[in-house]
């Protein structure tokens, strides 16, 4: 009885958290990047450090983050709405933000004058 309801609770506080976790909804951009490794990385170059250009074909994250009049309502709508040959992937709004954060993060000094 005992050990159930040290597992019953555990849960309990695992669920709890993980709904929280969704619904506090500031975009981080640590979370966009873990997203943007495993999801994006087979075609854009993520970021700068330690890989070669994806495909050549496709703009780079830092590309796209210095962008003249980048922002993040403009990336959000290029995932949701992609243009061919970028594949439309299912994600929810927060994941979104998150990218979005992601990829501005990536956006450089000389791109913020521009
Ligand atoms: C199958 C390859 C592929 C995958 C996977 C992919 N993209 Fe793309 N993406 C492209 C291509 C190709 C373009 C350029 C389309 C064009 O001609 O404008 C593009 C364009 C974009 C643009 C607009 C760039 C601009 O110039 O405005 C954004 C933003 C973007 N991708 C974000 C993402 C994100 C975020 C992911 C992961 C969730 C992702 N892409 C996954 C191929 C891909």
């Amino acid at each position: 009885m005992q050990k159930s309801f040290g597992a019953l609770t555990l849960a309990f506080i695992l669920f709890s958290g993980m709904a929280l976790g969704a619904s506090t909804g500031a975009p981080d951009p640590n979370r966009g990047k873990s997203l943007a490794t495993s999801l994006c990385s087979n075609c854009h170059l993520v970021d700068t450090v330690g890989q070669e250009q994806a495909n050549v074909d496709v703009p780079t994250f830092p590309e796209i983050a210095n962008k003249v009049d980048q922002s993040s309502g403009a990336i959000m709508a290029a995932i949701m709405l992609p243009k061919h040959p970028m594949p439309q992937i299912p994600l929810t709004k927060n994941e979104l933000a998150d990218l979005a954060a992601y990829i501005l993060s990536l956006r450089t000094e000389e791109g913020k004058k521009r």
